[in-house]
Order: C-alpha cells, then sequence, then structure tokens
C-alpha cells in the first residue's frame, strides 16, 4: 500500500504567527500523516478476518476522511506561508473570477474573513468548481465534514484553535485571520487556481 509522506514546507519569519505556533502546528500534520498510514494498516491487519472485525473495519474506513483530509488540508495551508507574502500577479485570473462571482475584490475578502468566523473548529476554504466554472465558498467542519464533491481547493484557512493558540487567545481569533492574510503568497493561491482553470 502506497503510504503518505510527510511534506518538508519551507516556510519563513511571518508576521503575527509565531515560529513556536507553526512548529507545533507541523507537529500536527505529522499526526495526519502517521494517522492515515496507521489506518491502512490496520484495515489490513483486521480484514484477516472480516466477519469477525466488521464493526472495527467500518469504524476505520468511516475515519479515513478525517484523516486523508487532515494531510492535504494542512498542506494547502502550509504551501500558502511559503515564500513570504506576495501580492496577487497582475493580470489575475483569481482576481477577474472572484470579480465576476462577488463584484469587487474587496467584498469578497470580507466575506471569506466573515466564513472564517464561523463558530466551531474547521476550514475556511475558497474553492473552484470546474464544471460549472464558479468559485464558492465552502465551510468545512473538522478536516472533512461539509467537503463538496470534486471541488478544488484554491485557499484554506485552518480556523482550528490549534492554528493561532499560542499568539492569540480564543476570542481573538479574527487577529489571526488578518495575520494568515498579511502572510499569504498570493502566487500560489493563483496557481492552484490556475492548474484547474484552463
Ligand atoms: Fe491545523
Amino acid at each position: 500500500m502506497k503510504k503518505f509522506e510527510e511534506i518538508k514546507f519551507n516556510i519563513g519569519e511571518l508576521k503575527g504567527i509565531s515560529k513556536k505556533n507553526i512548529e507545533e502546528h507541523l507537529k500536527l500534520y505529522g499526526g495526519y500523516v502517521k494517522n492515515a498510514n496507521l489506518i491502512f494498516e490496520k484495515l489490513e491487519e483486521y480484514m484477516s478476518d472480516p466477519e469477525k472485525n466488521m464493526y472495527v473495519i467500518g469504524e476505520l474506513h468511516r475515519r479515513y476522511g478525517f484523516e486523508f483530509n487532515g494531510i492535504k488540508n494542512h498542506e494547502y495551508y502550509f504551501k500558502s506561508l511559503e515564500g513570504g507574502a506576495k501580492k496577487l500577479p497582475e493580470n489575475s485570473k483569481l482576481k477577474k473570477a472572484i470579480e465576476t462571482e462577488c463584484g469587487t475584490f474587496k467584498a469578497w475578502l470580507d466575506a471569506f474573513k466573515i466564513l472564517a468566523m464561523t463558530r466551531g473548529v474547521g476550514w475556511a476554504v475558497l474553492a473552484y468548481d470546474k464544471e460549472r466554472d464558479q468559485i464558492l465558498h465552502i465551510w468545512v467542519d473538522e478536516q472533512h465534514l461539509g467537503q463538496l464533491n470534486g471541488v478544488h481547493w484554491i485557499l484554506a484557512l485552518d480556523m482550528w484553535e490549534h492554528a493561532y493558540i499560542y499568539d492569540y487567545s480564543t476570542s481573538e481569533k479574527k487577529k489571526y485571520v488578518e495575520a494568515f492574510f498579511d502572510n499569504l503568497n498570493w502566487e500560489v493561491i493563483e496557481k492552484n487556481f490556475i492548474e484547474h482553470n484552463n
């Protein structure tokens, strides 16, 4: 069975998000890699006697979406913080798509920040539905609940408390949202969009 490997991210000094918080967060990412691999190992083990282990096998399958997306979601997040803060390129295709959908870039950004303030832990996501040629917002509870079938992730903001708890109290999560955007490498986000918008 093909195993997941941890990606090493090259994240420099950030504004408003400490090295300590990033380091701890990367450890959690490593945990998803470890546990996604573990689920497969355990499945192989329990499949030696499916009749006896039917309940456990079912539950392992059920939890796979949590571990799998826990890896993928974090990879979008950490990659978008690599390379330092960078603005959207001139003649950005994504900006154009956002303006078509939301009127102005500012209107979109304001709406996304409201999405990020959704109560509970999860992800604020800008996604692209290629089939319908439409960008859309998704709130994903935990790592996987509410994920929409077949859409491509463009921008992912981790809104679990572990993403900011070393830097901000829980009542200050708005500041973390601002810090995220202060450090965002929009060139990566543009690339995520262009990959599917062709
Ligand atoms: Fe996280």
